[in-house]
């Protein structure tokens, strides 16, 4: 059996993750456990300076509420959320991260983040809650905040979690590996706060071949909080909210500078505005179909439906839109300043958070002043923290909270001392970047007095830790018996590389659960017969090699996909509607059942018996309904 030395770490609060909101879990916890003489712990995949979401950067940050120039409320925001999200919003936990997101912004600028600037010193907006920055260093300037909070001696790097540790019904830590040694780590917690992002290249990506790995989202999400919170047994929330991003096309670079601050119009290939010439589709979504901004799905769909029809490719009109807004500067030589302007701007965008994407640009001869560029809507992401919702079901503040949505501490999921933040709790879309950090900050705050009120020792069985050791390196054992049995390792009927069996997955994924092959649809059928092929690899799973502590991580990434996998198949399954056509559409079940559906489809999946429960939970307003 491959022989690693067991590391253990004992700690009051447990920070799982790196990105925004571990971070700002990380600056909140600091400050709470200091008052107490707490300790906390914060354990990352990768380098806290570079981990996460947004580790190459971003040119905007996407929620900003400007309280305090009165221009929006709360009201506007929640209504914003929930249009967009068809209806499907816990209110609640919308509002707990407005009220408080536009600090972390204020403490990012004071970190040091470039935040663009008018003539009269007031935030450049790029559209109503967005505003633009120069935000290549955005990751590495929250990380010092973080690193600076909790000290680099409480911040373990590049160990891998698995999963989490049980005492009864209370999560009490977490188990992984370091991926630079052979280190099984074992770190005992009276809290955990989850943060391990959201999950790409479940389904079958479009870029493959040379391409493959390029995606919108981080490659390296791959559903650690999905997984993490299923095996601890806590509920989960729109699982089948899964986010389709429309964005420029092989390289996914951001579309919101074009749509909102440039203004620009994306056409088909006959040069039709589908947002106009589709406009009557809208009203079969009513009444979220006819609210501004036009729901992100649906958006999408009105998309989809020309590109079904063979009429693409979808451009991003760039030419257009630079060239009106320079023209519009009245004389030749201020609209040839401006134009040299905006084209640095154009540039920066994608150098700021898509690196890529310019770079493809550079290679395609595009110069975006002169020529439009491809859009095309990207294979589906499990994401709660942008336009998706999928998460863990959490308790909401006491203050806001219908009673159905509360349960003693702000974002604990339903197993006691776990705490979710960011793309690990669902419900709660367009927190984003910001949004993330300052949920980071209200789970952590609401941890430290769960630890508070929960001073005893926790209890872990050292035998039950030494099984899951030994079922966590199984890989390298198996790899280790089999691998020299033939004549490449590469082929070999004793196992499954992480590789083959993530394309496996994904090919599931895309033929049977909607995805970018079969132009987002599915049914009853499909899906059933996609449950089905999932047991099999699931079975399979059991077979898992790897070489290496590389290939090790790969194994356990796949397998945390593949969980995700099956809470979306189920969860598309239960929702016996179709409500975002944009991100998936029921060919069964084609229309929305407001009736039936407008409430939560939730599951849960029982870590004693295996079992899936399906769980429909009311939409609860905290404002008056749309
Ligand atoms: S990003 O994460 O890659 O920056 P994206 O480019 O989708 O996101 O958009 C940035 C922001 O603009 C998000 O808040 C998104 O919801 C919003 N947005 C993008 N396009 C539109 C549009 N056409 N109408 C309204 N809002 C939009």
């Amino acid at each position: 059996m491959a022989n690693f030395e067991t590391v253990e770490v004992t700690t009051d609060l447990l920070i799982v993750g790196g990105g925004m909101a571990a971070c700002g879990a990380a600056v909140e916890a600091a400050y709470w456990a200091k008052k107490s003489g707490l300790k906390v712990t914060l354990v990352d995949k990768a380098a806290v300076d570079r981990s996460g979401a947004v580790a190459m950067g971003l040119s905007a940050i996407n929620q900003y509420v400007g309280l305090k120039d009165g221009q929006n409320s709360m009201k506007d925001y929640v209504d914003y959320v929930r249009n967009d999200l068809m209806g499907i919003t816990r209110e609640d936990l919308v509002f707990n991260i407005a009220r408080h997101v536009d600090s972390s912004v204020h403490l990012f600028e004071k970190w040091g983040l470039p935040i663009w600037k008018d003539a009269e010193g007031n935030y450049v907006h790029e559209g109503r809650w967005q505003l633009m920055i120069n935000g290549e260093s955005y990751k590495v300037i929250v990380a010092e905040a973080a690193k600076n909070a909790l000290g680099m001696e409480n911040i373990y790097e590049r160990i891998f979690i698995v999963g989490p540790i049980m005492d009864g019904d209370r999560c009490v830590g977490a188990v992984g590996f370091s991926v630079r040694e052979d280190k099984f780590y074992v770190f005992k917690a009276k809290s955990v706060l989850v943060a391990m992002g959201g999950a790409v290249h479940v389904f079958k990506p479009r870029s493959s071949g040379e391409g493959l790995g390029r995606a919108w989202y981080p490659p390296w999400n791959s559903g650690s909080s999905a997984y993490f919170t299923l095996k601890a047994g806590a509920e989960m929330t729109c699982q089948e909210v899964r986010f389709i991003p429309v964005r420029f096309k092989d390289a996914y670079g951001p579309v919101g500078a074009w749509f909102l601050l440039f203004k620009s119009r994306a056409t088909n290939g006959l040069g039709e505005a589908y947002m106009q010439t589709r406009a009557g589709e809208l009203e079969n979504w009513k009444p979220y179909g006819k609210v501004k901004p036009v729901p992100a799905n649906l958006r999408n769909w009105l998309m989809m439906l020309d590109v079904n029809e063979g009429k693409g490719p979808i451009f991003m009109r760039t030419d257009e839109a630079i060239n009106k807004i320079a023209e519009s500067e009245g004389d030749e030589k201020a609209a040839k300043k401006k134009l040299r302007e905006l084209e640095s701007e154009a540039w920066e965008d994608f150098l700021d958070m898509t690196i890529s994407q310019a770079i493809l640009w550079a290679a395609t001869n595009t110069a975006p002043e002169q020529k439009p560029s491809e859009i095309a809507a990207a294979e589906p992401y499990f994401i709660g923290s942008h336009s998706g919702a999928s998460g863990a079901w959490v308790s909401g503040p006491k203050d806001m909270a219908p009673e159905e949505y509360f349960w003693g501490y702000d974002n604990m999921s339903t197993i006691n001392g776990l705490f979710c933040a960011g793309d690990a709790s669902g419900a709660s879309s367009h927190k984003f970047s910001s949004g993330s950090h300052a949920e980071g900050r209200i789970a952590a705050k609401a941890a430290i007095r769960f630890v508070l009120d929960h001073p005893e020792d926790v209890n872990v069985d050292t035998a039950a830790i030494k099984e899951i050791k030994a079922e966590i390196l199984k890989p390298l054992d198996i790899y280790a018996e089999f691998s020299g049995k033939t004549v490449t390792p590469d082929v070999n009927p004793n196992y499954i590389l992480p590789k083959m069996f993530m394309f496996r997955l994904q090919k599931i994924m895309d033929e049977y659960a909607g995805g970018v092959s079969t132009a987002f649809t599915t049914s009853n059928t499909l899906l059933e017969r996609g449950l089905e092929l999932l047991s099999f690899l699931r079975e399979d799973a059991a077979h898992l090699a790897a070489a290496d502590l590389h290939d090790l991580m790969r194994c356990w990434e796949n397998v945390h996909r593949m969980w995700q996998a099956e809470a979306h198949v189920r969860t598309l399954l239960f929702r016996d509607e179709t409500r975002w056509p944009g991100y998936y559409f029921r060919s069964d079940k084609p229309v929305m059942d407001n009736e039936n559906w407008l409430a939560f489809a939730n599951c849960k999946y029982d870590p004693d018996t295996g079992d899936w429960e399906m769980i429909k939970r009311p939409v609860v307003h905290i404002y008056n309904e749309l």
